[in-house]
C-alpha cells in the first residue's frame, strides 16, 4: 500500500503516514535524491532502514516537496526549507512525517510486550499500576513516544529520557497527555496528542 492517510492534528499541523509493501529497488526507483542522501542511504546497514528513509521521500513527494527541500542539522534534526517545521518517525513498516507552522516532535513506535522489561528505565512504575498487560503496554509506548517526541522538539545533548523527562498521569483512553522536561535549570511543560494506528502508537508533542 501507499500513501496510508493523514492524520489532522490542530488547523497548522499534520501527520502523513506510508505503509510500506514496495520492495527497495520500487522505492528508490520512485525517488529522487541529494548526493548527500544517497551517501546516507547507501551507508544504510538494513534494507528496513533503508525502506524506511525512502518512504519518508515518498512522503515528501506526496505533499508536492522533494528530498531537495529537506535538510539535517549537525545532530540530526531535519528542516524544510520553506520554513515549515518537520519530524520524522519511522517503525517497522510505517513512516511518518508531521508539518506544522509549529514547533513539534513525533514518534511512532510499534506496541511489543518487551517495553514492559525496560519501563522501569524510563518511566514512572506507578503510572501503570492497576492496568492489564495490554494496557501496560500500550501505556508504557506512549510514554515512551512521549519522551522521543519531547527530545525530537528540543534536539540538545545530554537530555535523559528518566532524569529528565517527566510525564504527569494521564489515562490512555483520553488521547492526550502533558509532560515536563526539567534541564538546564528549567521546567518547559508540553502537551501530548496520540493515536493509535493499527498496533502502533503515533505520539505528537507541542510545547506549552
Ligand atoms: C534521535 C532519536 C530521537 C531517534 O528516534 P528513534 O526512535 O530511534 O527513531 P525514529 O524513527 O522515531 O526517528 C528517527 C528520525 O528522527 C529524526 N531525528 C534524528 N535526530 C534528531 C534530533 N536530534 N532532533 C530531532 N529529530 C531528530 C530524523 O529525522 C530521523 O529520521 P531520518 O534520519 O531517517 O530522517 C533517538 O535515537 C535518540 O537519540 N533518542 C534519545 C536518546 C535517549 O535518551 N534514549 C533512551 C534513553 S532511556
Amino acid at each position: 500500500m501507499p500513501f496510508y492517510k493523514a492524520i489532522s492534528i490542530n488547523e497548522s499541523t499534520t501527520a502523513y503516514f506510508w505503509k510500506i509493501s514496495e520492495d527497495v529497488t520500487d522505492l528508490f526507483r520512485a525517488v529522487s535524491l541529494k548526493d548527500v542522501t544517497l551517501f546516507r542511504y547507501e551507508g544504510m546497514k538494513s534494507e528496513s532502514h533503508q525502506k524506511g528513509f525512502l518512504a519518508v521521500r515518498m512522503l515528501l513527494q506526496h505533499l508536492g516537496y522533494t528530498d531537495y527541500d529537506l535538510s539535517y542539522d549537525e545532530q540530526g534534526k531535519p528542516h524544510l526549507n520553506d520554513g515549515k517545521h518537520i519530524s520524522i518517525s519511522h517503525s517497522h513498516e510505517f513512516s511518518c512525517i508531521c508539518i506544522s507552522d509549529s514547533l513539534m516532535g513525533i514518534d511512532l513506535e510499534k506496541c511489543k510486550d518487551k517495553i514492559l522489561r525496560i519501563a522501569p528505565r524510563f518511566l514512572e512504575m506507578k503510572h501503570l499500576e492497576n492496568l492489564s498487560d495490554t494496557e501496560k503496554i500500550q501505556k508504557a509506548t506512549v510514554i515512551w513516544g512521549v519522551k522521543e517526541s519531547i527530545f525530537k522538539i528540543k534536539n540538545e545533548v545530554g537530555i535523559s529520557f528518566p532524569e529528565h523527562i517527566f510525564e504527569n498521569e494521564f489515562d490512555v483512553a483520553a488521547g492526550n497527555c502533558s509532560a515536563e522536561l526539567h534541564f538546564n535549570n528549567q521546567i518547559e511543560k508540553f502537551t501530548i496528542q496520540f493515536y493509535n494506528i493499527e498496533e502502533y502508537i503515533f505520539v505528537c508533542a507541542f510545547p506549552k
